[in-house]
């Protein structure tokens, strides 16, 4: 199987438009605009430099994060400034999610390209964009599920906190800058 590099398992790149806000925590949390793509770029490279998240620098960040089969992206303002970003993609084509689950790839929302801007961290961004995101994958009748990798400890405690369900462990579907395959952590929000 072919070995894509860097983030996570949704699909590469492509195409999509944004939806409907989801459900805020008290966060200004708004569907993203193509306007806003400098700024979320500009918070994913701080990020980059700051947690190695992605683990590989994309050659084209703006459309790294807008994966193919986007159903919709946010971003959470402080100060009404972009600091933090997350994508829903349609479809998680993760073995261990498939098999915990029992259903179709294409049932599955992928919650992805999550990060906040090292700045404006544990000051719920992160959980709120991630409300935003769960609530619109129901709304479109997807299961919630997400990969993060098992070195990625924030992110876990993360969703842990948020309820979210570790359903195993398997190898990433791309590999790090050193040529390893990083273990990843399945999520499925019950
Ligand atoms: C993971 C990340 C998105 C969290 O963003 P955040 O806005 O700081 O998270 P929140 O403030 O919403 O945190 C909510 C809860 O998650 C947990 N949490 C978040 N960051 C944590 C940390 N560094 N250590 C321990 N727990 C943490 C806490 O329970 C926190 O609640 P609390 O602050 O009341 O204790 C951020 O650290 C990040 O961008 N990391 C790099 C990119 C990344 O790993 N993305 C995930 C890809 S799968």
């Amino acid at each position: 199987m072919p070995r894509r590099v860097q983030g996570d398992a949704s699909p590469g790149p492509g195409d999509a438009s944004p939806g409907d806000p989801g459900t805020l925590s008290g966060v200004p949390v708004r569907p993203r605009e193509p306007r806003d793509i400098p700024a979320c770029v500009a918070s994913l490279r701080r990020v980059h430099d700051v947690s190695g998240y992605p683990s590989r620098w994309p050659a084209d960040p703006g459309t790294w994060i807008t994966p193919r089969a986007m159903v919709a992206a946010w971003v959470a303002e402080h100060d009404g400034q972009v600091a933090g970003h997350v994508a829903l993609v349609r479809g998680l084509r993760l073995d261990r999610l498939l098999q915990a689950t029992g259903l179709p790839a294409e049932s599955l929302g992928g919650i992805s390209r999550l990060y906040v801007d090292p700045g404006f961290q544990r000051l719920g961004l992160a959980r709120a964009l991630l409300d935003a995101a769960t609530d619109a994958a129901l709304a479109h009748r997807l299961k919630p599920a997400l990969d993060v990798v098992d070195e990625s400890a924030p992110a876990i405690a993360l969703y842990e906190r948020a309820g979210w369900r570790q359903v195993g462990t398997q190898p990433a579907t791309w590999t790090d800058p050193d040529g390893s395959v990083p273990l990843i952590r399945c999520y499925v929000r019950p």
